[in-house]
């Protein structure tokens, strides 16, 4: 709908108030058995058992990515809007779908009023972070009333469950197009049929999706960008539902990840994080001999000032990798190394495949490799049953390693996997009562690991201006600490040496300075 179309269609909702109703009713009309049929033929509920038996069938590899002529141009005139929820990996996707949008000749806009499509990209993790989705799916519904040829879209992690599926399909009429995470290629098609189609258009496909190269991407900025290693997890932690919605663990070839690097470099970026959900796994499912230790070694040749990667599973985090990681040069000392228990009996429930002396192990091993090297975690809290003396572990573990930060999280249920299905006498309010102790010591460490930093000369990567103050700017230290600090606007994009002033828990003050020397 262009411009003057859309003020006409305000005008006349101003003077036909009951044209409100009507589009309810057209909308409720959408939920037709036909594509209801098409939905169960496409869109299988996570299944553990045939899930876990997955795997066999080969990757195949897809280099000739292209959007059909019929559907280039499409979005000429048109606008779009995705909200992102979750992950680095839902940040990356994004990233892809704008692209993609963009080649079909939308343009992108913040302002939801102004779009003609917008997508829900959602996140599954726990069940906060679905209930956020759907406020804002009820938000959205005005919108739609006042425009109907608004394009509503649900995507990502939350449309691979059935039960969100059949939620949207029963209550949430407004919304006409729900596609997994494995579809995110078919965004034109998808697209073009929603926007034709009066019917609601959903595609999941629950089998695993090949790998896709040569996607278009619309990064979010010019400094730092996410790159793919792998796709899916095969680890079935049992607490988590990213196995099913992410699908079997898929690697991408290194000469395409390499190649990636090689580019962004080129382009002048200063950082990368190398992503998947379990980047340890990363060359398991190849066949070849190589890890990440091998894809990493020869990343740090590539001339990036910063490499970085995400998220590490303890279980598969080789000597190799702590070889190579030795090197030091372009890989970053701050490794994010998951470890959700301190306790080994919650870390069996849990399917970590790991105890805790394993883990203070690995953590002693990188240490000598690396006596630099600090760490970050996630921690969850109030797993079934979790003990007193439990979730003490949990405490004593976390003054052993000594962190500087943690995501800390309390238990969540999720639908099929098996730790929703324990019994747990564990009330909430005991539950929250241990996140907030373990926030505390979460803070104190992060505190103190900054006040270390007063008085020091730091390496940061400026990435623009502060939030709270466009006078001042903003970046990030090698160890991931954020460091405001007055500088000319001329710093963004470089790294620039900087005293710290003011160490605060979560960021570091400080002023640009001249030369490098004595840099920590
Ligand atoms: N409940 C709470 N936290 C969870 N996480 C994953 N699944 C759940 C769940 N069901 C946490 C883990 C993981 C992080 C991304 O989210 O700590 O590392
Ligand atoms: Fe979930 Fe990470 Fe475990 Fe995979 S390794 S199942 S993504 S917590």
């Amino acid at each position: 709908m262009n411009e003057e179309q859309r003020k006409q269609q305000s005008q006349i909702k101003q003077v036909n108030p009951s044209g409100e109703k009507d589009n309810l009713d057209r909308l409720k009309q959408k939920t037709s058995d036909d594509f209801i049929k098409y939905f169960e033929t496409t869109y299988e509920a996570p299944n553990l058992r045939k899930a876990q038996k997955r795997g066999k069938q080969e990757v195949k590899y897809h280099d000739d990515f292209a959007i059909d002529e019929q559907f280039q141009g499409l979005g000429v005139g048109k606008k779009y809007l995705i909200r992102t929820y979750g992950c680095q990996m839902n940040e990356h996707d994004t990233e892809v779908m704008s692209g993609i949008f963009e080649e079909m000749g939308y343009e992108p806009t913040t302002e939801a009023k102004e779009a003609d499509v917008i997508l829900l990209n959602t996140c599954a993790i726990r069940e906060n972070a679905e209930n956020k989705v759907f406020g804002e799916i009820g938000h959205l519904k005005p919108l739609k009333v006042e425009n109907p040829d608004l394009i509503i879209g649900v995507c990502g992690c939350m449309s691979q469950e059935e039960a969100v599926v059949n939620r949207i399909l029963e209550k949430h009429h407004q919304v006409d197009l729900i596609f997994g995470t494995h579809n995110i290629h078919r965004l034109p098609q998808l697209v073009h049929n929603a926007h034709l189609s009066k019917e609601r258009v959903i595609e999941v496909w629950s089998k695993e999706g090949d790998v896709i190269e040569n996607l278009p991407k619309r990064r979010a900025g010019n400094i730092k960008a996410w790159v793919n290693i792998m796709y899916g997890c095969d680890k079935f932690c049992t607490y988590c539902i990213v196995p099913y919605t992410r699908g079997k663990e898929r690697s991408r070839r290194p000469e395409d990840i390499i190649q990636e690097v090689r580019h962004l470099a080129a382009q002048g970026y200063k950082e990368v994080t190398l992503l998947g959900q379990n980047v340890n796994a990363y060359g398991k499912d190849l066949d070849i001999e190589y890890g990440l230790g091998d894809l990493m070694d020869e990343i740090r040749k590539i001339d990036i000032p910063r490499v970085r990667f995400t998220t590490s599973h303890p279980r598969d985090f080789d000597d190799r990798l702590i070889e190579v990681l030795a090197k030091g040069g372009n890989l970053m000392p701050y490794i994010h190394l998951p470890v959700q228990s301190g306790n080994s009996q919650v870390l069996k429930l849990m399917g970590r495949k790991y105890t805790r002396e394993r883990f203070l192990e690995l953590v002693g091993k990188i240490k000598e490799a690396i006596p630099h090297a600090s760490f970050s975690t996630d921690i969850i809290v109030g797993f079934p049953n979790e003990t007193e003396e439990q979730f003490e572990d949990t405490l004593s573990l976390y003054d052993e390693v000594g962190f500087e930060g943690a995501y800390t999280f309390i238990f969540s249920p999720r639908d099929g996997t098996p730790a929703a299905k324990f019994d747990d006498k564990i009330s909430m309010e005991e539950k929250k009562e241990r996140l907030q102790r373990l926030n505390a010591k979460v803070n104190a460490y992060s505190a103190e690991a900054m006040k270390q930093y007063e008085g020091q000369i730091v390496n940061v990567l400026v990435e623009g201006e502060s939030k709270n103050n466009p006078d001042v700017l903003a970046g990030y230290t090698e160890y991931s600490k954020l460091v405001n600090f007055r500088a000319p606007r001329s710093a963004i994009g470089k790294i620039v040496p900087v005293k710290v002033t003011e160490a605060k828990t979560w960021s570091l003050n400080g002023e640009m300075v001249e030369e490098t020397a004595e840099v920590k």
